[in-house]
């Protein structure tokens, strides 16, 4: 099996050659769990609050934070999967910690402003998403940059249930993934999509099968990109994502400039060198 050496606090309860996960947690365990790849170059992050079904507590979102960090210094990893448990990938922003807050309070202290320090990371990261991705979950998952998921899968924004709006990226990233028309939809009403329709609208790159384990094919993925030179990885993710922020003309020079650049490694010279040459390329990483 995949993944029972690397992943401590998963245990199998399926038929051999499934991975379900089912995070045992006592209180002090972290809330974040780190594992690897089999092979090492892929590191694993578990949401590690299952009882509370991974509620993205402000003391939670700090490990996370510093995990990625550390994950993004470590030479040895090559590509990131974020991952909850079977039932909730993080059932959004902690209710409980944020129902008593004042509006001095949270603005004094830019309430979820760390949630943003994520753009920061330069290696890939993959979501794995089963079960509840709701309000800030969802919102999490879309800040990844690529996400697959499971047919159990449930993504909403049910903020507007609480009294509030999403307050981090469910307007604005949700909008850019899948239209205006069922943004609205879904930001005023609070409805929920599955798995299967979340793929079918763009806001993941695969929803995999019902005998298929999503962290394993998520790892599958992050094992692929891992397999790649790094600096142009790196230089995929900062262009796709500048997409995002740039007008046209500004996106497409940005772009035209990393390729460019590409041609100063050696990494280019070995890709292409070995096409050529018909064997497979060993890259260097610069
Ligand atoms: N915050 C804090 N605690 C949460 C939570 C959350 N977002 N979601 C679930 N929990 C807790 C529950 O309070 C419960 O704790 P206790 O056992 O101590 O009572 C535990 O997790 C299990 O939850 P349920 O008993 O409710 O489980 P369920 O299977 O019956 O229902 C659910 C699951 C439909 C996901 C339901 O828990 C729910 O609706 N959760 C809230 C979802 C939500 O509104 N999220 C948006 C939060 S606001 C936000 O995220 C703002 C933003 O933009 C960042």
């Amino acid at each position: 099996m995949l993944l029972t050496r690397t992943l401590p606090a998963l245990r199998s309860t399926a038929p051999a050659g499934r991975l379900y996960l089912r995070a045992m947690s006592t209180s002090t365990e972290p809330l974040v769990l780190s594992s690897r790849s089999p092979n090492n170059s892929v590191a694993i992050l578990t949401l590690n609050r299952p009882k509370a079904l991974n509620a993205l507590s402000s003391p939670l979102f700090d490990q996370l934070n510093a995990e990625l960090e550390k994950a993004d210094e470590d030479d040895s990893v090559r590509a990131i999967v974020i991952t909850g448990s079977e039932k909730a990938f993080a059932a959004g922003a902690d209710i409980k910690e944020m129902k008593d807050k004042e509006f001095a309070e949270v603005y004094k202290r830019n309430f979820l402003g760390t949630w943003t320090k994520i753009k920061d990371i330069r290696k890939p990261i993959v979501g794995a998403v089963s079960g509840f991705a709701l309000g800030g979950g969802c919102e999490l998952a879309m800040s990844l940059d690529l996400l697959i998921c499971n047919s159990r899968a449930v993504f909403a924004q049910p903020e507007i249930t609480l009294g509030i709006i999403p307050g981090a990226g469910g307007t604005q990233r949700l909008t850019g993934l899948i239209g205006k028309a069922r943004a609205m939809d879904m930001v005023l009403t609070g409805r929920k999509i599955d798995g299967k329709t979340a793929e079918a609208w763009g806001l993941v790159s695969r929803c995999v099968g019902d005998e298929e384990n999503v962290v394993e094919e998520a790892v599958k993925v992050g094992e692929t990109i891992a397999s790649f030179g790094r600096v142009a990885v790196q230089a995929g993710k900062e262009a796709v994502n500048a997409s995002l922020e740039l007008p046209l003309d500004q996106g497409l020079r940005l772009e035209r400039r990393l390729f460019q650049s590409l041609f100063a490694t050696q990494d280019q010279k070995e890709g292409m060198g070995a096409f050529a040459e018909k064997r497979k390329p060993t890259w260097g990483d610069k």
